[in-house]
């Protein structure tokens, strides 16, 4: 049953493009699942777009459709694929490299990703540290480079016959930057641009050219990119609605998963030490401390968020909270994440809870940015701007409107994105009371 108010929402005809700053492990994973979907090769897994569903109305009315069915959302048949990156390498040559996919999967999609070819990237090596390729925009200032971005995205627009577009951040993570003068304002910014201010990182400059065409903007990695004041002005400017930061992932989502349910029942912690190894190109760039500072603070705010130790000071009051990250080169994109996690019960006894996922971090990330991607192509034609906080559920380090925390339990998190597809539908929300308990 419906309440009759739900929004307008703009229908998903034509085709919708999807840009690819950063084409590495994660992007390629991606654009190949996408592909191999279309071609019935492989099944879209752990994407919520193509396989959730979304309960309506009360348990008892058995109304459970498919997520994809009850909103309109892009088509994988209607998506078409555009990036940028430091390397010439087509979608093919990267994927291989990357080692995620086996030629199994690989070699039936060749002929379609050797046509995902990158253009040159904005890409200045003092930002990212470990990476140096010549597949690099030359300007005579950030904002010629700017410039040249929206050439691109133009271009791109015709030449595919473009109904809309979407952009989602895949690029390494670039060196920690906090936000300062220059991000604080729309005209600061741009004034930075004509100035080439060395606090301009080239992600922001994908960031800028996309949310000022009104392309949803979606970063995937912990560097700032969009998360700054400058381009929440922006967005609120031109309609375009913005996510991040860090997909939430491996251990991370382990840790979201788990810390709720610790603090549920009131166990009590003292320390979670978590250690990674990990032998792609992102460990590689994570091993260099500027780039690793980024994936630390964003890594670090989830369990004090969650556990809420102003609150809970007997609980939570003295936690040792240590994220490391190891460049070893033969797990490829295969990390492995260990956690050890020390918490206490009934009179304070301790216990130990051991963790070690063995996990394929693209194989994981792929569908965070299709959803991504697709429901914030929704955002946008249902006329929602700025920060998307209902998109939460996919990062590490949620953006925020100013002076609010970040809501990091999994499940509350899903539920807001529920509840928000409800909205937009004009469906009753599910708050679980009364009789209806589960989603
Ligand atoms: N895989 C995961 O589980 C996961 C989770 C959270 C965040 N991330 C983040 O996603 C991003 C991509 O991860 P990945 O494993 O694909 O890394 P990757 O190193 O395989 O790919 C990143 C690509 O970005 C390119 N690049 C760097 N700077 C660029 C620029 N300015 N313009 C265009 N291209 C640029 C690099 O050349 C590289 O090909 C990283 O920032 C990573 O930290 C990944």
């Amino acid at each position: 049953m419906t309440n009759g108010k739900g929004r307008d929402i703009k229908p998903a005809s034509g085709k919708l493009g999807v840009l690819l700053p950063g084409m590495g492990a994660v992007a390629t994973t991606f654009v190949a699942g996408v592909e191999a979907a279309r071609q019935g090769i492989a099944k879209p897994i752990g994407s919520l777009t193509q396989m959730g569903t979304i309960r309506l109305g009360k348990r008892t009315d058995d109304r459970s459709p498919l997520v994809k069915d009850f909103v309109p959302l892009a088509k994988l048949e209607d998506i078409e694929f555009g990036g940028w990156d430091v390397y010439p390498d087509s979608a093919y040559e990267a994927a291989k490299k990357a080692g995620v996919l086996d030629a199994s999967h690989l070699e039936p999609l060749r002929g379609f990703l050797e046509g995902v070819k990158p253009w040159p990237a904005v890409f200045d090596p003092q930002y990212v540290k470990k990476l140096n390729g010549p597949n690099v925009k030359k300007g005579k200032s950030k904002r010629d480079l700017a410039e040249q971005v929206s050439d691109d995205i133009a271009r791109f627009k015709k030449e595919r016959n473009l109904d809309r577009m979407v952009m989602v951040w895949c690029g390494s993570t670039e060196v920690y930057r906090q936000a300062g003068e220059v991000h604080s304002s729309l005209a600061a910014f741009e004034k930075g641009l004509d100035e080439s201010h060395p606090d301009i990182l080239p992600s922001m400059i994908y960031a800028y050219c996309a949310i000022k065409e009104g392309i949803p903007y979606n970063n995937g990695a912990p560097n700032l990119s969009g998360d700054f004041p400058a381009m929440v002005e922006l967005a609120k400017k031109t309609g375009t609605p913005i996510s991040g930061k860090d997909f939430k992932t491996g251990q991370t989502f382990m840790k979201t998963l788990l810390a709720p349910g610790f603090k549920a029942r009131l166990l009590g912690m003292n320390g979670w030490y978590s250690t990674n190894i990990l032998g792609n190109r992102d460990g590689e760039v994570l091993d260099d401390p500027e780039s690793f500072k980024s994936k630390e603070v964003s890594k670090l705010g989830v369990l004090e968020q969650i556990l809420q130790p102003q609150l809970y000071p007997d609980l939570y009051g003295k936690i040792h909270h240590v994220v490391r990250i190891n460049y070893y080169p033969p797990r490829g994109d295969n990390k492995e994440g260990w956690d050890n996690i020390d918490i206490f019960g009934w009179m304070g006894y301790p216990m130990q809870i051991k963790v070690d996922f063995l996990c394929r971090d693209s194989i994981l990330a792929a569908p965070i940015v299709l959803d991504l991607a697709i429901f914030s192509d929704l955002a946008s034609r249902c006329g929602m701007s700025g920060i998307q906080e209902w998109l939460s559920f996919y990062f590490k380090s949620p953006q925020t409107a100013p002076g609010l925390y970040p809501e990091h339990d999994v499940f509350i998190q899903l539920m807001k994105l529920k509840n928000t597809l409800r909205h937009l539908r004009g469906e009753e929300l599910i708050t679980h009371l009364g009789l209806e308990y589960y989603d």
